[in-house]
């Protein structure tokens, strides 16, 4: 039996391109045995032929020339993988009008364009598929769409950023400088080309925004997510977060806090040591999720680099191959119909973990404490450190506390003559209300 050629057109050949080539390559055998046809890279669209000539092989067809590629009826299935918003937004929908398939691997894009671009895939009766966009090897789209399908789910907890999952790991080694290890972090290619994107939150908050709309099929936008990233944290703080039975994680979270309420933050975390998440080290991504049959379940691998990536990448392309009707299956988001609202960030519940600097006089840790009380805010830990220029550090955890109140027992704290300053504010646990 002849089999099928499936016949690729691959938009950038970068770090995720060349993954992607490479797997076609070394397991091109199994993928046909599995999927019945070859995969077969025909036309790569760069910006630098010269640069892509060594990158591929000769009998792939090099063009500065989006659309020549998409246009031309002898390429099946658009990958997209170059990344940024502008142009790829513009090949997306034209693929999609002409009826090709599209994979991408930008989560930019997807984050700011899916509504778009499912209505043209259904308009135009093809799909887009987009398991890399999020924790690049982990197959976790699939898994929330597919293997949760029986499932209500209540909320996420992930790690979503392998850069900045990175750094927190390397700065549990004493001596260890943010730059450096931000450094290095590029260097092994897990970085964005601008790491502030990773620094910031942003990476994480596009991706929940992703996230968001698969669990909840709500057409969640990056207005709709509160985002604060690793750059304030200290390496003292992920020294005593420890010392306090704790782990700092960089996470992103998805969750229904009423029935039809949902709230979205990414922000660094105090996650208990004795929970799954806080074992998720160096640049592997994690995603704990809770639905309402399954209860708690937890996927972890690599989430960044050309392989891990590319892998997801052929993955979804497989998926293309082994059901050659998209419209014949349900398992992507076909419509975006949801009705949901969003919980305001301010009125979200957690612990929190303050480190503040008091004045070395009678009175001042009870000051502290009186301030916190007033606002019902319960203090479950506390420890003082060095005192330094008169100053001492005190470390406390808190108990549950709305966000807008700690803000405002916070304003207090700093007009207070017994506080010195406020270094840092982090969010502690899972488990809100
Ligand atoms: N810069 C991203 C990360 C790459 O570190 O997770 C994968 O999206």
């Amino acid at each position: 039996m002849k089999r099928k050629k499936i016949r690729i057109g691959l938009l950038g050949v970068g770090n995720v391109g060349c993954g992607v080539l490479e797997i076609l390559e070394n397991n091109q055998a199994l993928i046909a045995e599995r999927t019945g046809k070859f995969l077969v890279v025909t036309h790569a669209v760069v910006r630098n032929l010269e640069k892509a000539r060594s990158l591929v092989s000769s009998d792939v067809v090099l063009t500065t020339d989006a659309m020549s590629v998409l246009q031309n009826p002898e390429v099946d299935v658009i990958v997209e993988v170059m990344g940024g918003e502008y142009p790829a937004f513009d090949y997306i929908c034209e693929a999609l009008r002409q009826g090709k398939p599209v994979v991408t691997a930008n989560k930019e894009v997807l984050s700011k364009h899916k509504a778009t671009f499912f209505a043209l895939a259904k308009e135009n009766r093809t799909d887009i598929y987009f398991e890399a966009t999020v924790c690049g090897g982990i197959p976790l789209i699939r898994t929330m769409k597919v293997g949760f399908a029986a499932n209500r789910i209540n909320a996420f907890y992930g790690i979503l950023n392998g850069t900045t999952n990175f750094i927190l790991t390397k700065l549990e080694e004493p001596g260890s400088s943010f730059d450096a290890v931000v450094k290095e972090a590029q260097a092994l290619g897990f970085a964005e080309a601008d790491p502030s994107m990773d620094l910031s939150g942003l990476d994480s908050a596009y991706k929940l925004t992703i996230l968001g709309a698969v669990a909840f099929k709500a057409n969640v936008q990056l207005d709709d997510v509160y985002y604060e990233g690793i750059t304030a944290l200290e390496s003292s703080d992920v020294a005593y977060a420890k010392e306090l039975g704790y782990t700092i994680k960089l996470l992103g979270i998805g969750r229904e806090v009423r029935p039809g309420k949902m709230t979205f933050k990414v922000h660094p975390t105090l996650i208990p040591e004795d929970h799954p998440l806080a074992h998720v080290r160096d640049e592997f991504n994690a995603v704990f999720i809770v639905g309402n049959a399954v209860g708690e379940s937890m996927l972890s691998g690599r989430g960044a680099g050309g392989a891990p990536t590319g892998s997801a990448v052929v993955s979804d392309l497989m998926d293309i191959a082994f059901d050659e009707h998209p419209l014949g299956n349900k398992r992507n988001l076909e419509s975006l119909g949801a009705d949901i609202a969003i919980v305001p960030f301010s009125d979200t519940v957690s612990q929190f973990y303050l480190r503040l600097h008091a004045v070395d006089t009678h009175g001042a840790l009870a000051r502290i404490s009186s301030v916190l009380a007033e606002h019902q805010i319960g203090i479950s830990k506390i420890m003082q450190k060095d005192i330094v220029d008169n100053e001492a550090e005190i470390v406390l955890v808190t108990h549950l506390a709305v966000e807008s109140t700690m803000a405002a027992a916070i304003a207090m704290l700093e007009s207070e003559p017994a506080v010195g300053g406020i270094s840092a504010k982090i969010r502690v646990g899972l488990d809100e209300v």
